[in-house]
């Protein structure tokens, strides 16, 4: 397999979950403490030595990429009030990775998105794909673990994570192959399962690394659940001709599509800031004894 340098951050998703919200501000945009989702996601693509970003937008939802431009009249104050910590942070946002974008019609499903950005693609060259919901407390960062298992096996990969039983229903699951303490064989895909249908408790949380390939089945896949296509339903098709591995992922993952999931993430990544810590943490625990 070659080396990936090329990752699909699709966006064009509704953020149902989040309306009225969504109405306003795009989930993605949405802050942990005081950066989007999508610029921590990127950040981790570009530490995972990602060079090329293509992010699947929608027409609906304004051009994200006005966010990374630099902003002259806002560095301007900054460096009139001498907030130089502050000018530093909206430096950071400039993407040492390339961003590009491209526009998927209408929300037809995450397969079909990241179809949508094949034309960007070069002749079969491998990609990785993160999606801004899931983020990942993790070192190294969870898009490297997967590259580095795929460089080491020269075989796709994609991150696996166990959930409870009670939660299969809302993820793809893989029936898996134990090849060593982390590394699974992937046998089989099935895109939310009932819990009594489950192939196991290994759900996929929005990190793959694939091979041009990949686009054959998705373009062959048809609409399954909820009317949309599947990636899930392309990687099973994928993972029976193409020798697919599933790692454990080191670290910690939250899920910020999903309110509950939104929170908890803000709590971690304010409890492990210096500034924040201390007294996030008195806080809380005053207001569980008040409960
Ligand atoms: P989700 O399945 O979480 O869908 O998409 P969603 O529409 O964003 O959110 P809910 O479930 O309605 O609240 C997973 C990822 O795939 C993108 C989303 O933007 C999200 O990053 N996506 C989904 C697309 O880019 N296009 C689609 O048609 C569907």
């Amino acid at each position: 397999m070659q080396n990936v340098t090329t990752a699909i951050i699709p966006i064009a998703g509704l953020g149902t979950r989040f309306l009225p919200a969504t109405k306003a501000i795009p989930k993605e945009f949405f802050p942990i403490l005081d950066k989007p989702a999508l610029q921590l996601v990127i950040e981790e693509a570009i530490s995972s030595e990602i060079k090329r970003i293509l992010l699947v937008i929608s027409p609906l939802k304004g051009d994200p990429t006005l966010y990374f431009n630099p902003d002259s009249e806002l560095e301007k104050q900054l460096t009139l009030k001498n907030q130089l910590h502050l000018l530093s942070s909206v430096h950071a946002i400039r993407s040492s990775a390339k961003i590009e974008t491209v526009v998927q019609t209408k929300p037809a499903g995450l397969g079909h998105a990241i179809l949508t950005a094949a034309p960007l693609l070069k002749k079969e060259e491998p990609f990785a794909v993160l999606l801004p919901d899931d983020l990942y407390l993790a070192d190294p960062p969870c898009l490297r673990q997967l590259l580095d298992l795929s460089a080491k096996r020269k075989l796709p990969a994609i991150a696996l994570l166990e959930v409870p039983p009670q939660e299969v229903s809302k993820y793809g699951i893989a029936q898996v192959n134990q090849l060593n303490k982390r590394t699974y064989r992937i046998e089989r895909l099935v895109e939310k399962p009932k819990i009594s249908e489950a192939p196991s408790h290994f759900a996929l949380p929005g990190r793959y690394v694939v091979t041009h390939e990949i686009f054959r089945f998705l373009r062959k896949v048809r609409p399954g659940r909820g009317g949309e296509i599947q990636f899930t339903d392309a990687l099973n098709e994928y993972a029976k001709e193409v020798p697919l591995l599933g790692y454990l992922i080191h670290g910690r993952r939250f899920d910020v599509g999903d309110i509950c999931g939104y929170i908890e993430a803000n709590v971690a990544y304010a409890l492990i800031r210096p500034e924040t810590g201390e007294q996030l943490r008195h806080n809380l625990r005053a207001l569980l004894a008040d409960e």
